[in-house]
């Protein structure tokens, strides 16, 4: 095995319609119009030194080390910055050109530390490549005099470490902070001899705007910015593609190694969703893969007070098996059922439906989408007739007017955040519907043309009302309409919208939003180009979290912005595999591919292939299973890679049913919280450990590669298989790739996907058959799959969910940048730097009516319980709302969220409580209490 290197080409390409030809050393390239000479000879195999260009920034000719000449012109011109033209004659390497760059490198090394051999980028630094290059043997100026080689090293930043003494001042980083990340972090302090790079006036990097995102340290080409892992393991030896565990972009990245020790993650240029760049999590989090905390062997326990007890594999299967079918001999086939997870691969989650299906005998099995994008999948598989969204990211670059509604990219799915920032820095035009001013509203060269302030729960008010205006002022794309969509539905539809209780001065008081920002909304992604809604969980959790997305779906449709790049209906999805856990047939009610239970010719190809009857009857929600667990009915669960004590919401209705169950499997990397009312913990594998495949929020299929043995000796794929034997099921894959052809065979859209098409195309967008052999980046191309586009009525209908003199603020929650979901993973590495603890944002007026200050402990409670947290007085959130996040146990936020839900799949209301805020002196005696019960119930007795 060796590195996966990639290739740079000095400067990045450009898109022209106009080839060029030049004669570069005697040999003709052909490259589009536009592109530098350094790319034109890099293409053809030709490397010109260079230190100051990257192919992943643009040009900036600071340090005339790729100097060329050219037939015809005087002087020798910087190769990355000049571009070709017809004809030219270059040459790259003169005696002229030599002696030149000779004494550029001279002047480098000059001011340079030479402690190559002991510096943590040796072998892996360009300044010393280029010394070769050039053939640099003595430098004529000497090392004494005035250098840059005593000054201090900023090791604040958790990951990385910047070393001015070996800066070069290329201003590469500079320049990726800024093209690739968007930050605008950096700048270059100081003139002539006293420039330095510099994050911030007098800030060291953990305390400036940093994001920590790695782009600056990716671009550096010595050691002066530089990972910590790299310094105190040495240089990685090989390297393996796979894709990021964390959030729905699904960045691919290369983990490199040493040995079987993972030294860093860097982002994979051809990885398709991320293009090579990366936020702090992928890049830098994964430290909780070999934390001390992780469980790694079975455990079994009488009681969720008793200690656990370490058992063998086979003891926990025989158990597990034993539990299950007396549970099931006593209360009934229904009385089990299991959670399959979206943090796992497609061919994990495929695995669990299946026992649960054909082992366990019946549909109960749901997933963790039920609590965050289920109505995303009821919702456009309504209007246009697939669950999922329709563009890929690169569509964005096509973008003219982006409409972000209910989602927080630079926290929830910053790769895409960036991809979107760049394209609004290039003039695309940007709305934003929040009821926080989140990032996008404002940071440096954004600015959005509307920030919508709703009220929490006004989202189906307020997208009716831009619809509203599209209609009344006739800005509806007719043509589209009448090509697409059905025409009476339209018009049912267009009358709907039109009435004036749904214009924007009639819901201005409602929604909280100014009726004239509502109109210019309205009429600019009508009428700015390409309109493109990305929309996030402020959508989808909601009491009509469906209606919203049949909501934006209607617009899209009204404006005919679906069917081509640069428009559509993105959902951002929360969870590394939460599409794949749909596609999979997590949901009680579908069979892999979204087939209803119930559709007798589809129940008849899993019937044949598993070898036994199937019920054509849907199965309990995860909220159902706690219902009925309290009734008495459903008594044994499996949860794979969830913590539904922390995630779902009521908290105490979730611990109840878990406690009134007999028989609770866990399967996860660590004790969570859900495992302190567990009977049998498995020992769960991180995504180093195990091969398979991820699905993001594109529909994007990505390998994910085992770079290192499972550290509990199976993965998880393995776990569920033995465990099915346990019971009795025939299952004998041997590798996931096996997995997947049975996913091909079986499921239409991904009849094309197999492990041999993702080796030969990196990844690929289901759906993948016969007429897409390649897979489908943007959906609905002339048509819509469910034929004709459907606009649905979308009523508004206030939540039950109302503040009063009780409870007289709305709380709303999230998630932020550092940390992910729960904070299982995240809260285990040096993330916890930006995130110790969750805060409530409350608005100035609000905390100075409560006596509050910033940084005071508040008690927050609800109609379904309380916490506390500490404060942080901010006007991002608008008077009479409040935000926190739920990323900390310690809170548990959702302790606070009541048990109301969508109408249509049960998608919890997260993002509307009805809250009172009141200053506190600590932790409330509940979470003292639950700390107590928490450190009981895992305490461990080590095998015998
Ligand atoms: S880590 Fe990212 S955000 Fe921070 S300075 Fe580097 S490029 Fe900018
Ligand atoms: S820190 Fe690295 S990338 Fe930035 S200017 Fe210095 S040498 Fe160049
Ligand atoms: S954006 Fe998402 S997928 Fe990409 S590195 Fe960050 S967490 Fe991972
Ligand atoms: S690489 Fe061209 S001037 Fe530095």
């Amino acid at each position: 095995m060796s590195l996966v290197e990639d290739h740079d080409f000095g400067t990045p390409a450009v898109k022209s319609a106009v080839t060029v030809s030049l004669t570069i050393d005697g040999n003709t390239v052909s490259v589009p119009a536009g592109t530098s000479i350094m790319r034109a000879a890099a293409e053809m195999g030709t490397s010109v030194p260079k230190l100051c260009a990257t192919d992943s920034v643009k040009a900036f000719g600071s340090c005339r080390l790729c100097l060329v000449e050219v037939e015809g012109r005087a002087g020798t011109p910087a190769s990355c910055t000049t571009p070709v033209a017809e004809g030219m004659v270059v040459r790259t390497q003169t005696e002229r050109l030599k002696r030149l760059r000779k004494g550029v490198m001279e002047l480098y090394i000059s001011d340079h530390p030479l402690d190559c051999l002991t510096c943590g980028a040796n072998g892996d630094c360009e300044l010393q490549d280029m010394a070769g290059a050039v053939g640099l043997r003595e430098v004529r100026y000497g090392y004494e005099g005035e250098s840059h080689t005593k000054l201090e090293k900023d090791q604040s930043n958790p990951y990385f470490d910047y070393d001015p003494s070996k800066c070069i001042v290329c201003s590469r980083c500079v320049r990726a902070c800024e093209e690739t990340q968007g930050t605008f972090a950096l700048t270059i302090e100081g003139r002539g001899f006293d420039s330095r790079v510099s994050p911030g006036a007098h800030e060291d990097f953990l305390s400036s705007e940093c994001v920590s995102c790695g782009a600056c340290v990716q671009a550096c080409p010595t050691a002066t910015l530089i990972e910590k892992s790299v310094v105190e393991i040495g240089q990685p030896e090989h390297s393996v593609v796979t894709t990021c565990a964390y959030c729905g972009v699904g960045c691919s990245f290369k983990a490199e190694m040493r040995g079987d020790e993972l030294v860093r993650m860097v982002p994979w240029k051809d990885g398709k969703a991320n293009r090579g760049h990366s936020c702090v999590k992928g890049r830098f989090a994964w430290g909780y893969a070999t934390h001390k905390d992780r469980i790694l062997k079975p455990m079994i326990r009488a009681h969720i007070s008793a200690p656990w007890q370490e058992v063998t594999w086979d003891e926990a299967f025989a158990h597990v098996a034993a539990e299950f079918g007396r549970i099931q001999g006593q209360y009934g086939k229904d009385a089990i059922g299991g959670i399959t997870s979206s943090r796992c691969t497609n061919e994990e989650t495929y695995l669990v439906q299946k026992m649960i299906r054909a082992g366990f005998g019946n549909n109960n099995v749901d997933t963790c989408a039920r609590v965050c994008h289920s109505p995303t999948g009821y919702g456009l598989k309504t209007a246009f007739g697939t669950s999922a969204g329709t563009q890929d990211f690169d569509s964005v670059e096509e973008t003219d007017v982006v409409i972000v509604i209910g989602a927080n990219p630079t926290d929830g799915h910053p790769v895409f955040a960036s991809r979107l920032k760049k394209r609004l820095r290039q003039g695309a035009r940007l709305i934003v519907i929040d009821p926080r001013r989140t990032d996008l509203v404002k940071s440096p060269h954004i600015k959005a043309d509307y920030h919508l302030p709703l009220r929490p729960g006004t989202n189906v008010a307020v997208v009716t009302a831009l619809a509203h205006v599209i209609v009344t002022e006739g800005l509806v794309n007719e043509k589209f309409v009448r090509d697409f969509c059905d025409w009476s539905e339209f018009e049912d539809w267009a009358a709907f919208v039109a009435d004036p209780r749904h214009a924007p001065e009639a819901v201005e008081t409602l929604t909280g939003v100014p009726a004239a920002a509502m109109r210019g909304a309205a009429r600019l992604f009508a009428t700015g180009g390409n309109g493109a809604i990305y929309y996030g969980l402020g959508v989808t959790e909601h009491s009509q979290g469906t209606t919203t997305v049949m909501a934006i779906a209607n617009l899209a449709l009204a404006t005919g912005n679906l069917g081509r790049a640069g428009v559509g209906v993105n959902p951002l999805r929360g969870q590394n595999n939460v599409q794949g856990s749909c596609d999979m047939g997590s949901f009680p009610h579908e069979f892999p591919g979204y087939r209803h239970v119930s559709d007798d010719a589809t129940r008849e190809i899993f019937e044949k292939l598993w070898g036994v009857p199937l019920s054509n009857e849907p199965g309990l929600r995860i909220p159902n299973m706690f219902d009925a667990a309290l009734d008495g009915s459903f008594k044994g669960l499996y949860v794979q890679g969830e913590d539904i004590v922390q995630s779902d919401p009521d908290t105490h209705h979730v611990t109840s049913g878990l406690s009134a169950m007999e028989c609770v499997v866990v399967h996860d990397l660590f004790l969570n919280e859900t495992a302190n009312y567990a009977h049998v913990f498995l020992p769960g594998s991180t995504f180093l450990e195990k091969d398979g495949t991820f699905t993001n929020a594109e529909r994007r299929i990505n390998r994910v590669r085992k770079v290192m043995a499972p550290k509990n000796g199976l993965a998880d794929w393995e776990v569920t298989q033995k465990m099915a034997q346990s019971l009795g099921m025939a299952m004998n894959y041997t590798h996931p790739s096996e997995i997947m052809a049975e996913i091909a065979a079986t499921t239409p859209s991904f009849a094309g996907v197999s492990y041999a098409r993702l080796e030969e195309l990196g990844s690929v967008q289901w759906p993948c058959n016969e007429k897409a052999p390649t897979g489908t980046p943007i959906m609905h191309i002339g048509g819509f799959a469910r034929g004709k586009g459907k606009f649905v009525i979308t009523e508004y209908v206030p939540t039950d969910e109302k503040t009063g003199p009780r409870f007289p603020l709305l709380l709303t929650t999230g998630r932020i940048l550092s940390q992910y979901n729960v904070g299982a993973q995240t809260r285990r590495t040096a993330n916890t730097a930006w995130h110790p603890e969750d805060l409530l944002e409350i608005h100035p007026h609000d905390a100075e009516n409560r006596g509050l200050k910033d940084g005071d402990f508040v008690r927050l409670q609800s109609r379904a319980g309380e916490t506390t947290l500490r404060a942080h007085v901010t006007d991002r959130v608008a008077p009479g709302v409040v935000y926190t996040t739920f990323h900390h146990p310690e809170t548990q936020a959702n302790v606070i969220t009541t048990d109301y839900s969508d109408w249509a799949t049960n998608c919890p209301e997260y993002k509307v409580t009805a809250v009172q805020v009141a200053p506190s002196n600590g932790p409330s005696e509940w979470q003292e209490h639950y700390r107590e019960h928490a450190a009981r119930s895992r305490r461990i007795k080590a095998a015998e």
